[in-house]
């Protein structure tokens, strides 16, 4: 929550920024008519993940729902497999060591463009392991893509299925890269020494930042006394029954989650006042969540703390913890760049070293993004958490 957002008019955009096209526009307009609607018929208030969950997801209108270019240089954001295939090859060391032990398949959550899955269908073919793909995603028009993407490759659909609901049981891997973040956040104030709820209300043509009526909500481990008056953040009160729902099938192997976060302590830090709670818009990341409803991205940031407990309580080991620079050096990044080198020439090389630095440099994705790695098994630690772990940061 910021105080920074200029809240009223949700189309009045900054000098020099792209306004959407008419078409996208008018969804939009249609998405704001239904989410003011759904508040006056709640008394005038709704917390602030229904305002997120419906902006990014309400069918046919949200964000993922509504059929606009998301990822790439075309979009407004690009993520890791996106950025390069050698992020893919890594995660492919995980894979192959879990279809190793275990065999079954893999349920990848929130695919996206679908890159990921075509990439990592095509290096688990080369290692001889090729197996059932399953993929969970809440977005028709992103099911649309990914089928688009996977039909474009070798290997085609054969064995790839898209489902409603995880399965009942499986083994294998549970993969999810960037979903977290997207999971929708409840926003808070420090006042007067009390944890405030602040959701969202009408406000001139769009909406704007309201306290909750009566007590709000606040989950037990936050606790106002820590932090300093007037302090902002969020949490994610359904990270816990979206874990249990997505790994409650999975008899054997783990699940791999990478996202951009912290640990709790780190995430809840006194100088980390604001929170983190992004938007992105063709390239613009900025801090107001009622600009462009349903037209922008927003997300944010990973509290791994809560990963770890939601993984426990689901049963799950919480085995590994470590930064995405540490998880790709593990993982034989230089390995895999000098395999993809000896294929390509001289500027394809350049291009591909290039995202190496990207994915891995401090300032860049190196640190700020993590993986963790949540087993159903014995603990062992795959490819990726072998070399730095950094559980006692959770
Ligand atoms: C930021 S994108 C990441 C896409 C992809 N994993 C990548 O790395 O490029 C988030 C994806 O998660 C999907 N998603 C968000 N919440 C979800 C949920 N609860 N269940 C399944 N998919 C979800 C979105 O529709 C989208 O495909």
């Amino acid at each position: 929550m910021n105080a920074r957002v200029r809240e009223g008019d949700p189309w009045c955009l900054p000098a020099g920024w792209p306004p959407p096209v008419a078409a996208a526009r008018r969804v939009s307009e249609r998405l704001v008519a239904q989410l003011q609607g759904e508040i006056e018929a709640a008394g005038g208030w709704i917390g602030f993940d229904r305002y997120m969950e419906s902006v990014l997801y309400a069918p046919g209108l949200g964000y993922y729902s509504a059929g606009a270019r998301k990822f790439g240089a075309a979009g407004d954001f690009v993520t890791a497999p996106e950025i390069s295939p050698l992020f893919v090859d890594c995660l492919a060391e995980t894979a192959a060591w879990v279809l190793r032990r275990q065999g079954g398949g893999i349920l990848e959550i929130g695919a996206g463009s679908g890159v990921l899955a075509a990439g990592l269908r095509r290096r688990l073919g080369e290692l001889g392991l090729g197996c059932d793909y399953a993929i969970l995603e809440t977005s028709a028009s992103l099911r649309q893509v990914q089928a688009e993407t996977l039909a474009g490759t070798e290997a085609g659909l054969a064995g790839v299925t898209w489902l409603d609901r995880p399965p009942a049981a499986f083994r294998g891997l549970v993969l999810a890269n960037e979903v977290l973040d997207a999971l929708p956040v409840v926003c808070f104030r420090v006042e007067r020494g009390q944890v405030r709820e602040y959701g969202v209300g009408r406000q001139g043509a769009g909406f704007g930042w309201r306290p909750a009526p009566g007590a709000g909500r606040c989950p037990d481990w936050l606790e106002a006394g820590d932090l300093p008056e007037g302090y902002a953040s969020e949490y994610r009160p359904m990270l816990g029954p979206w874990l249990a729902t997505v790994t409650g099938g999975l008899e054997a192997g783990g699940a791999l989650l990478l996202d951009y976060g912290y640990g709790r302590g780190e995430y809840y830090h006194p100088q980390r006042d604001g929170g983190t709670l992004m938007c992105h818009y063709r390239h613009r990341a900025h801090p107001d969540p009622f600009l462009l409803p349903g037209l922008q991205d927003l997300t944010a940031h990973v509290d791994f703390t809560a990963v770890a407990e939601a993984a426990s309580a689901a049963g799950l080991a919480v085995a590994g913890y470590t930064t995405q620079l540490h998880y790709l050096m593990d993982s034989g990044i230089d390995r895999h760049l000098q395999r993809r080198a000896g294929a390509v020439g001289g500027a394809d090389y350049l291009r591909l070293a290039q995202a190496a630095k990207t994915l891995m440099l401090p300032g860049e994705m190196g640190e700020r993004f993590k993986a963790i790695w949540l087993a159903r098994d014995d603990g062992t630690l795959p490819p990726g958490f072998r070399g730095k772990n950094f559980l006692h940061l959770l």
